[in-house]
């Protein structure tokens, strides 16, 4: 079979990965007839479910209805009464405070508030219902079992944080930062609201405040005012500042000061410093988040306020003390950080070979080809179309599959339910579906089984989560009555099918090919309704939900009527009514439903790959889905904008402890162009996960479709392949610190206020600054070097290793013309760089270099982490640690010399990566050496060394015997 021909290719070319499948959420429900096979270009008249399945109540969300009732205006707040203290903290008693107001819900009587310090640097404070215990779960409070409560150990005295409440005029609580009694969050003069399907309590803020996450979103980094923040998991394609696919209830705030207020002079600038902290409620309902002028607002439709502030107080220390309790980072592959081509339209295995072939041909590395849901038989999962992706050449697979899949998980009820026990069927890729019910334990032995059985017939490396919002494409159960209607087609139109949204011309084609456009016919109303179809549509006519019933829960029309992408909670996903086995209804654990997905494919894999790290990219995730899979940023569009958001989103993502992330590069809907995919091919080669993805039915953009996108891809990858090591140790201290890869310039220039906004350059770990042009027809870029002009910093162009010249302002204007990616290393770091080859395993086998871009102190410093790169707990393990420094001198001529001395301090046994050192390159050495004479560890050894005085740069080459031909064998100290 083709994977079988791919693997043989392999030894020439190699091929990492042969397959990665598209397991979404779903199972296929058992059919009456098995569906033909059909190519994705020819389509016949299919049975699909009315178009109108999946349209839901009209409604008006909340925060856009004048009419809407403020509740802070209404409802009566809470006292506080019978505290009492103990090691940690204390509890109290909070009772309502007049006469209930109902405003979207029913008000809870009594609460009971829990403060408790945990360690130096975290606080936690819970509101929840007085009657909800362990005994009596009425009330659904999320399980620690799901998403972890953080749990740090130490007490009051020395807490960073500190808490103090007010009756006056009711109950309401500050944290304050001990060390410089700054209010980081404060509900004192706001009421808190606590009803059975609406909870709200609100924080003051300071004037233009910097807040960041809040997520999935796509937006700008910073979160301003006018902004609402929905977190509901939705399946919808990207749209601007919506509810996306993943949920992460949790802020960085960062506040800047002005160290010398007093200071008026305009010859000193302002000096400025900031401390950052984190709050994030550990709640999984649906939620809004209101960015008002002078508060934020949070709301949730049940739960309960499992609230954990951390006090930082840098950004770094926020995400690492967050990290830590939600679950660090997992640990990826090192095979993983290569180039992925992915396609919706790779119809069968000679096309993805093709696709495999030209790459091949014009010698652009590829790791990992994907299949998209072509592959599947009638798009089921776990089954492999036996004509266009037989599992074997000629031998075509049983249909026997499918029902085992879906018989194995009835028979022992893994599936969701209808409230009345039948199960629930919605409809996803295959016509009808059930949905895994993840929070009943036997569900996960379930689908071990079922991917592991599949795994014998098909050896795939990763398995891509898509769809796990979970998406449907009907409101409720609508299969219930109708399974011998049996749908094998979605109720849309598929891209490229006949009377589907035609793509039109891609960005910019009128600019860049204006007479083919002109005879074409294309105009700016193409582009204009391209661009209206990525904003949130809105309808004319909506209306009100009613009025809540006392004492009973509406879930399927909350009162409460939140920002939702898709209006009604209940479209393009399960119902909220849909019922778990042992009562839980999908309206409380909605959000977590993607994690739950990703969290157990990973036991799975682990199960099906004993001690390898699970290769996991999911769409949908929540709080600590980075312990267990990558994010990409889902079907984002072939338009610069998109490019653009790809650098707040991935930033977001470092927030929310998932760095492996990626977008589909060159854009997923509508067509690509060259000078599109020329800037994305090389953008994206500096995020972590670098894969290129296209929808079915638009033009092809694989790198080699166009000579310049090849050359661009080529050059960039050629910067990837060599920071591959440097990129692994991010991960590495990604897994064990709580470290970001991804970086934004606020998080490495914390008192520089003017970088609160930066999102569209940015820094790979400390050491790499990223600018690239984001928009169309340009061949400069404005960015900044932090650091520059206010002269603490210096930068090296990649390209040139020459430092950069101080620009005059702060924002200089930088040659970028196309297929030049302005890429610059910041003096202070040393890196350790390998080649490129066409794949990593190659990559691996070169030779070392050493870049060692010199800071304004003369110093340098850098890390090196090594390992098999695939196990979960490798056998052995290097740590390599670099610093270097120089020292200007003058000699018996008098002339100005630069002494050297690089140290090499290596821990650790692991032994494959010990490949030769060929040579190290220092960047900034204002003066040539003193002499040629290299010394190892006092031993004078022979080398080569160039000084090139315009340049600033001393090469030291040969170095290859002076070290026995291992680079990291041994500490050593080299002088020059
Ligand atoms: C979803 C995914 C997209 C995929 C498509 C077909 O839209 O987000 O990446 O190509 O489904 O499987």
């Amino acid at each position: 079979m083709a994977a079988s021909r791919i693997a043989g290719w392999a030894q020439q070319v190699m091929l990492l990965t042969s397959l990665l499948a598209n397991t979404s959420d779903f199972a296929a429900v058992d059919t009456a007839k098995p569906m033909a096979p059909t190519s994705l270009t020819t389509f016949q008249a299919q049975v699909t479910v009315a178009p109108t399945a999946d349209i839901g109540a009209n409604l008006i969300a909340n925060i856009d209805d004048p009419n809407a009732t403020d509740a802070q205006s209404v409802c009566p707040g809470y006292l506080a009464t019978q505290v009492d203290f103990n090691n940690c903290g204390f509890t109290a008693q909070l009772s309502l405070l007049g006469e209930a107001c109902n405003v979207y819900g029913t008000d809870i009587q009594d609460l009971v508030l829990t403060v408790e310090h945990q360690a130096k640097t975290g606080l936690h404070v819970n509101i929840q219902p007085a009657h909800v215990t362990s005994e009596n779960r009425s009330w659904y409070i999320l399980e620690e079992g799901w998403v972890p409560a953080p749990q740090q150990e130490g007490c009051l005295d020395e807490a960073d944080l500190m808490f103090s409440w007010t009756n006056t005029p009711s109950f309401g609580f500050n944290v304050t930062r001990k060390s410089s009694q700054e209010v980081i969050f404060s509900t004192d003069g706001s009421k808190l609201i606590y009803e059975n399907q609406f909870i709200e309590f609100v924080t003051s803020t300071n004037d233009d405040y910097n807040l960041y996450g809040l997520g999935e979103v796509i937006h700008g980094i910073r979160l301003q005012p006018g902004l609402t923040r929905t977190i509901y998991a939705a399946d919808a394609g990207d749209p601007v500042d919506a509810n996306i696919y993943g949920s992460h209830p949790f802020y960085l705030e960062t506040r800047y000061y002005d160290v010398d207020p007093d200071n008026s002079s305009n010859e000193t600038p302002a000096k400025h410093m900031s401390t950052s902290h984190g709050v994030y409620l550990r709640n999984a309902h649906a939620q809004e988040v209101l960015m008002h002028e002078t508060n934020v607002t949070w709301r949730t439709l049940g739960g309960d306020i499992d609230l954990y502030f951390f006090s930082g107080p840098t950004q770094p220390e926020v995400t690492s003390q967050y990290l830590h309790q939600i679950g660090l980072p997992v640990m990826q592959q090192y095979w993983t950080l290569g180039f992925h081509q992915c396609r919706w339209g790779y119809e069968n295995w000679s096309m993805t070979e093709e696709v495999v072939d030209n790459f091949g041909k014009f010698e652009i590395p590829l790791e990992t080809i994907w299949n998209d849901i072509d592959y599947m038989k009638g798009y089921r999962d776990f089954e492999n179309d036996p004509v266009r992706f037989p599992y074997d050449k000629g031998k075509e697979f049983s249909t026997v599959c499918t029902r085992m899949v879906f018989t194995d998980g009835n028979d022992t009820g893994s599936f969701m339910l209808n409230p009345d026990g039948t199960l629930y069927i919605g409809e996803v890729w295959p016509g009808f579906t059930v949905f895994p019910d993840f929070l009943k334990d036997s569900t996960s032995k379930w689908w071990l089984k079922t991917t592991s059985d599949w795994y014998k017939k098909i050896q795939f490396d990763g398995l891509w989560i898509d769809m796990n919002e979970v998406s449907s494409f009907c409101v409720g159960s609508c299969g219930s009555n109708n399974l011998s209607q049996n749908p094998v087609h979605p109720a849309f139109k598929l891209p490229g099918e006949p009377g589907a949204v035609v793509y039109e011309f891609p960005e910019g084609f009128n600019i860049t090919n204006a007479t083919e456009a002109a005879s074409a016919g294309y105009g700016s109303s193409t582009q204009a309704a391209a661009a209206s179809k990525t904003a949130v549509s809105s309808s004319a006519t909506k209306y009100l939900t009613a009025k809540p019933t006392p004492g009973e829960r509406d879930i399927n029309h909350p009162p409460y009527v939140i920002n939702h992408v898709h209006g009604d909670l209940a479209v393009h996903t399960t119902s909220p009514n849909a019922t778990h086995h042992g009562g839980i209804k999908e309206y409380d654990v909605h959000n977590l439903y993607g994690h739950m997905l990703l969290q157990n494919t990973y036991k799975a894999m682990t199960a099906i790959m004993p001690g390898k790290r699970p290769f996991i990219i999911g769409r949908s995730t929540f709080v600590g889905s980075g312990n267990y899979s990558g994010h990409w940023g889902g079907d984002n569009y072939s338009k610069f904008a998109y490019m653009f958001f790809s650098i707040p989103q991935a930033l977001s993502f470092s927030l929310f402890g998932i760095p492996m992330f990626g977008v589909d590069t060159c854009g997923f809907s509508g067509n690509a162009d060259e000078e599109l995919c020329n800037r994305w091919m090389q953008l994206s080669a500096f995020f972590p996960f670098y894969r290129n993805h296209n929808v079915v039915g638009a033009l092809s953009q694989e790198p080699y479709v166009w000579e310049s996108v090849i050359e661009a891809t080529k050059a960039a990858m050629n910067i990837r392949f060599q920071l591959l090591p440097y990129m692994y140790t991010l991960f590495y201290y990604a897994h064990v610190r709580g470290d970001t890869v991804m970086r934004a310039l606020a998080w490495e220039f914390p008192n520089d206020p003017s970088l609160a906004n930066a999102d569209r350059q940015f820094f790979l770990g400390s050491a790499i600054l990223v600018t690239p042009v984001l928009t169309q027809g340009q061949a400069t870029v404005d960015g900044v070097f932090p650091g520059l002009v206010e002269g603490t910093d210096v930068y090296y162009d990649w390209y040139n290793q020459s430092a950069v010249n101080v620009p005059s302002k702060k924002n200089t204007t930088i040659d970028a013309p196309l297929g030049h990616i302005p890429v610059y290393i910041r003096g202070g770091n040393i890196l350790a760089t390998q080649q490129m080859r066409m794949t990593t395993r190659d990559a691996r086998k070169t030779d070392w270099s050493m870049i060692v871009a010199m800071g304004k102190d003369e110093r340098a410093n850098g890390t090196l982490y090594l390992d098999d790169g695939v196990s979960i707990e490798p056998e052995s393990t290097k740590l390599v640690t670099m610093s270097a420094q120089t020292a200007a001198s003058k000699n018996a001529e008098r002339k100005r010399v630069t002494h050297l001395r690089i140290d090499v301090f290596v821990d650790g046994d692991f032994t494959d990566l010990d490949l030769p050192l060929g040579n190290v390159t220092i960047l900034g050495v204002a003066a040539p050496p003193d002499g040629t004479q290299v010394k190892i560890d006092d031993w004078n050894v022979t080398s080569c060394v160039e000084y090139c005085a315009e340049r600033r740069m001393l090469v030291i080459s040969d170095l290859k015997e002076a070290l026995n031909g291992t680079a990291w064998k041994k500490s050593w100290s080299l002088t020059l």
